[in-house]
């Protein structure tokens, strides 16, 4: 007999509690939470501070900004991994310093069991928690964000609608940007003339094949146009 196991679980480490679940609380990820098809945890790193003591200090060395204590974080982590459920889940760090998230990498985390996220504030977090937790540092775009809060949001939701059965036969995972290392092709729907502007002919052919090249040929233009990154590994994985 197969054990029963547990749902996909994120346990959440952030000095802002109140912005969650925030948008993972609505549409497909609200809908599968509801469901118990995944699990959130949040942990007011806050409440593993002494009393009177600050999350944050200033940098040794000097310089702007103060810095997440070591000592806190640890604690928090202590704790989350006592319950078994997170014992064993990586430790990821959003911060704009780390690796950049990818649709490959979703889904590995999304064949995993979860993670534990810590969402970074101020200027950063100690690095010594950070090795001691062996911390793996994701980043969801060269740009900086107050915090670690909405890039936990957005990897979240990138993993949770890649779980089964979160998202349903009539809204595909196949044909979406970076499944065949390309952006998506453009969408039309009713009215089939809207402000002068007309639906391509070959959308309205009822002709499956053309309508297939057509928006492979789309896929490739846009993606050539907008990614040449993208483009150049593309093509390099033709025939
Ligand atoms: N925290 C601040 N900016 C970030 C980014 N771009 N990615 C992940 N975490 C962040």
């Amino acid at each position: 007999m197969g054990r029963k196991r547990n749902p996909w679980s994120i346990g959440m480490l952030t000095l802002f509690p109140e912005m969650f679940p925030g948008p993972l609380g609505f549409s497909l990820a609200g809908r599968a939470l509801d469901e118990k098809l995944w699990d959130l945890n949040i942990y007011d790193i806050r409440r593993f501070c002494e009393k009177s003591a600050e999350v944050d200090s200033s940098p040794f060395g000097g310089g702007n900004g103060m810095v997440m204590r070591a000592d806190v974080i640890d604690r928090v982590l202590s704790t989350v991994t006592q319950d078994p459920n997170y014992a064993q889940l990586p430790v990821v760090y959003m911060t704009p310093r780390g690796t950049p998230l990818t649709q490959e990498k979703v889904k590995i985390f999304s064949q995993g069991d979860g993670a534990i996220i810590l969402c970074g504030r101020y200027e950063g977090v100690d690095e010594r928690a950070v090795a001691e937790w062996g911390m793996e540092e994701i980043s969801v775009g060269d740009y900086v964000l107050s915090g670690g809060e909405p890039a936990a949001i957005s990897f979240v939701d990138a993993c949770v609608r890649l779980l089964p059965g979160v998202v349903g036969k009539e809204e595909s995972l196949e044909d979406e940007s970076f499944e065949e290392g390309l952006l998506e092709y453009p969408h039309y729907t009713r009215p089939r003339i809207w402000k002068h502007r007309e639906v391509p002919e070959v959308l309205v052919s009822g002709h499956h094949k053309n309508v297939k090249s057509w928006r492979l040929a789309e896929a490739e233009r846009i993606t050539r146009a907008r990614r040449p990154d993208l483009w150049d590994i593309y093509m390099s994985k033709q025939n």
